[in-house]
């Protein structure tokens, strides 16, 4: 077995001597998680790649995120160590589909969740993480959107903001969508003290039993700075991890169906390394796309 603290102290190297930053998204493996210069959300790294000073940035992380990065930061190079490295979400709807609802909804604006694909942000008025999805939608221009392509994100924005019509597409995550309110209406009765925080991706009647509805970068916040010591928390188990390393005097209960995202477990600390040595696999972004698709992105940049 290869030593993890001998490859992260050769990462380190390799960075200083190429000039590279590598940003890591909260869902990763922890020894990834280990050798990041930033570890974050989607909005976090978002920002983070927009003002990053490094000429080479490592995102270890899905590919959606990688090409955020490239179209915030387009005179960079932006690699991603593994190109396997998808959301299922993000291909789940395509432009010509996002063009049909276009035609249908006229007057609507179209609010893009992140976790998608660069020609469909280039379509797309707006972009929103996780974490500003609802101040995005209450700040646009617009009473009707259209919000894609997460369903369960999308109704949950619809319910925090009842004066505007949302018209939803039927996308979700597989690894939130799959958690099941039994499980934590179950976990709640043996922990009746515990704090309960989802991800908007989940399902609605797992939402209906939250006591916070947050981001991995707010759920990280929330946690910290809680008087509470116990937490169900219905996401990707990668965070678990961040959690208990950051707070150790505190208790975290996963709901076990979320498991993981196989995606993002897919990058090991030898990609990582492998990515720096060799700058690879390097992410391109058609330059017409790329001009279209930053304006929706600096829209998702002004909302905190
Ligand atoms: P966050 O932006 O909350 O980290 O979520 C990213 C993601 O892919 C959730 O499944
Ligand atoms: Fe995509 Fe879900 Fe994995 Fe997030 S957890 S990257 S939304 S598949």
């Amino acid at each position: 077995m290869e030593n993890s603290n001998d490859l992260i102290e050769e990462i380190k190297e390799l960075k200083k001597a190429k000039h590279a930053a590598l940003l890591v998204h909260n869902y990763q493996v922890e020894e990834v998680q280990l050798a990041a210069d930033y570890l974050g959300d989607s909005l976090e790294l978002s920002r983070t790649a927009a003002v990053v000073k490094q000429d080479i940035i490592v995102f270890a992380g899905v590919k959606f995120m990688a090409e955020t990065a490239k179209i915030l930061a387009p005179q960079k190079k932006v690699l991603l160590p593994r190109l396997d490295a998808g959301c299922p979400m993000a291909d789940m709807i395509t432009v010509e589909e996002l063009k049909v609802l276009k035609a249908n909804h006229p007057h609507a604006k179209v609010v893009t969740y992140v976790n998608s694909s660069v020609e469909v942000k280039a379509e797309s008025d707006a972009c929103c993480t996780s974490s500003n999805a609802v101040k995005v939608v209450e700040n646009i221009a617009a009473d009707e959107i259209i919000f894609i392509p997460d369903q369960n994100l999308g109704n949950y924005v619809q319910k925090m903001v009842p004066q505007k019509k949302l018209i939803l597409f039927e996308g979700y995550c597989y690894v939130h969508n799959r958690i099941k309110k039994e499980e934590i209406t179950e976990m709640k009765k043996r922990l009746p003290g515990a704090k309960v925080l989802v991800h908007p991706e989940v399902r609605m009647e797992v939402i209906d039993l939250a006591d916070e509805v947050l981001s991995t970068g707010g759920m990280l916040k929330y946690v910290s700075t809680s008087p509470h010591k116990q937490f169900i928390i219905a996401t990707e188990q990668g965070l678990i991890e961040r959690m208990k390393r950051e707070n150790p005097g505190k208790e975290f209960y996963p709901a076990l169906t979320a498991k993981i995202c196989v995606n993002m477990k897919r990058t090991s600390l030898r990609d990582v390394y492998e990515a720096l040595k060799y700058e690879r696999y390097e992410i391109r972004v058609d330059r017409s796309i790329a001009r279209r698709a930053v304006r929706a992105l600096d829209e998702m940049l002004k909302y905190v």
